[in-house]
């Protein structure tokens, strides 16, 4: 409970939206998303990406809205309390773990990374990224792109012996700085912190966003005239239908669904948790997904990679991607600024823009553990507050000081975990819930009709697609990541299992004491 004993609400709708918008909108729009279509051949990887929003991303944000306001009029804010609701069975509240599990564990790496962006925002502004003293043309792009590489690869401590890393005081300051905002922020509560965050970042992302994309798309190559925005742009949109048929593309696309609308996490559910009973789900929640596709398909996809095109070719913009969503933005990115007019100005915007991505994001991960500290425990705000900003000065320096615990956490968090989650939230909705009972409820102060054919959608299609990809990860992916094993890995995979153990450990406690 709040600390006036009252679950807390948004103040207004337009606040539940844009927070809502906040929480999807990420890094993983403006850099895993450019990122994964590269790799997935462009125009190829764009058709299964449009099929998995519509029967997956969609219907899905429709579901956890619909359960987390259901739970929130109860007084649970997480999904072993909604869970246990929905569905009378023992073991209820135990699945539900992940989504506290699964938003604390994505949040241990993905703080950090925020913290980089705020810190290179101020490193443009002051211009101290390298300025190579032959110009893009003189140079092969591998040769250009070298000392930006040097330059992130020395800011995050990267040695060459690989296992440990040595963060520089900098790069240790900034993450303090952003935890810190963070952990204030969330200190605020739910309508007087996350709520006027979301207000002020979300629409200055979308006016620095679209100030880059007219930038980018006006830009002229300096290396070569056949290197063309357009050529970038139909690179993404002209249709391939090769796509549909790679079980690789399909995973890439159906994940990335799931990654950039924050789906199977409980970072949803808890935002709509702190609804009214009867606020409308359906017009919003496909407003909210809307906001974050605008975001994510026209701005997020246009800025890095067409400027990557420009600038070095479908080839070298191809070579960047495999590189990485880092690669792509914090090496190739202040590569090109530092090349155009105003660029230390343009690389501000750049960096600014994926910090408030950033940070909306990281109060939305960090939010239902809050939730349920409060809510299940009967703890203060302050409390779980302070409790969390803890775990997380603790935890960070995993990502921060052992290479390789950042791709095990994301993998077993962002990757699997999430689908895992996804998967039992329908499951238990519409299955156990009954499907008619959970299209009432979504229905329920609707302001727009949910067309019916969602309904057979939500009930057949999305469960046997969740299924599948849940299939096909465990037998092609799963095998590999278990291979994998250096000390650093093992020690990552200890503090998971730790981790899980305390939530399993602290649900049982909430659940005994109830029970009193
Ligand atoms: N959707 C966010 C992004 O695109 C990441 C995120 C996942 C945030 C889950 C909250 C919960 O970066």
């Amino acid at each position: 409970m709040a600390d006036n004993g009252k679950r807390e609400q948004w103040n207004s709708r337009w606040g539940l939206i844009l927070a809502m918008a906040g929480n999807a909108i990420g890094l993983g729009n403006f850099l895993r998303f450019p990122v994964q279509a590269a790799e997935n051949g462009g125009g190829a990887y764009m058709i299964p990406y449009f099929v998995s929003l519509l029967v997956l991303g969609v219907p899905l944000m429709w579901i956890e809205w619909g359960i987390g306001r259901y739970g929130g009029s109860l007084g649970h804010g997480t999904t072993p309390g909604m869970f246990d609701a929905l569905w009378k069975n023992r073991a209820a509240k135990y699945v539900g773990i992940l989504g506290i599990f699964l938003p604390l564990v994505v949040l241990v790496y993905y703080i950090y990374i925020c913290s980089w962006t705020l810190a290179f925002s101020i490193f443009s502004l002051f211009g101290s990224y390298p300025h190579p003293e032959a110009g893009v043309q003189a140079l092969s792009t591998a040769a250009y792109l070298a000392p930006y590489q040097r330059y992130l690869g020395d800011y995050i401590g990267q040695t060459t012996s690989g296992a440990i890393m040595s963060p520089t005081p900098l790069a240790y300051l900034f993450f303090i700085i952003t935890l810190g905002m963070g952990m204030w922020i969330l200190g605020k509560g739910v309508s007087k912190g996350i709520e006027i965050l979301n207000k002020i970042a979300i629409p200055l992302l979308f006016v620095f966003g679209l100030v880059l994309f007219v930038r980018v798309l006006s830009m002229s190559s300096p290396t070569n005239p056949d290197y063309t925005a357009q050529a970038g742009l139909s690179f993404l949109w002209e249709p391939n239908l090769t796509g549909l048929f790679s079980a690789k593309t399909w995973l890439a696309a159906a994940g990335q669904v799931f990654f950039t609308l924050s789906l199977g996490m409980g970072a949803i559910v808890t935002y709509a948790s702190y609804m009214k009973k009867d606020d409308d789900i359906a017009l919003s929640g496909l407003t909210a997904a809307s906001l974050n596709e605008f975001a994510e398909v026209i701005i997020g996809s246009t800025i890095a990679l067409t400027a990557a095109v420009i600038f070095f070719g479908l080839d070298g913009a191809r070579d960047i991607s495999h590189g990485g969503a880092f690669k792509l933005g914090f090496i190739s990115m202040p590569a090109i600024f530092t090349h155009i007019s105003y660029g230390q100005f343009f690389g501000f915007l750049w960096f600014m823009l994926l910090f408030f991505a950033g940070i909306t994001s990281v109060v939305a991960l960090a939010q239902p553990a809050i939730a349920f500290l409060e809510d299940e425990l009967g703890w203060s705000r302050k409390r779980s507050v302070i409790a969390l900003a803890v775990f997380f000065f603790g935890s960070a320096h995993l990502p921060m000081l052992v290479s390789g615990a950042l791709d095990e956490m994301d993998f077993w968090a962002g990757t699997f975990g999430l689908v895992v989650l996804a998967f039992f939230e329908v499951m238990i909705f519409f299955w156990i819930f009954g499907s008619s009972n959970a299209w009432e409820e979504m229905q329920r102060g609707a302001q727009i009709k949910i067309p019916k054919f969602f309904f057979y959608i939500m009930k057949y299609v999305t469960p046997v697609f969740i299924a599948a990809i849940l299939m096909a990860w465990t037998y092609e992916q799963l095998p590999g990541v278990l291979a994998k094993g250096d000390g650093g890995i093992w020690i990552t995979r200890g503090f998971l299992a730790l981790l899980l153990l305390v939530h399993l450990w602290l649900v049982r406690v909430a659940w005994k004491r109830r029970r009193l």
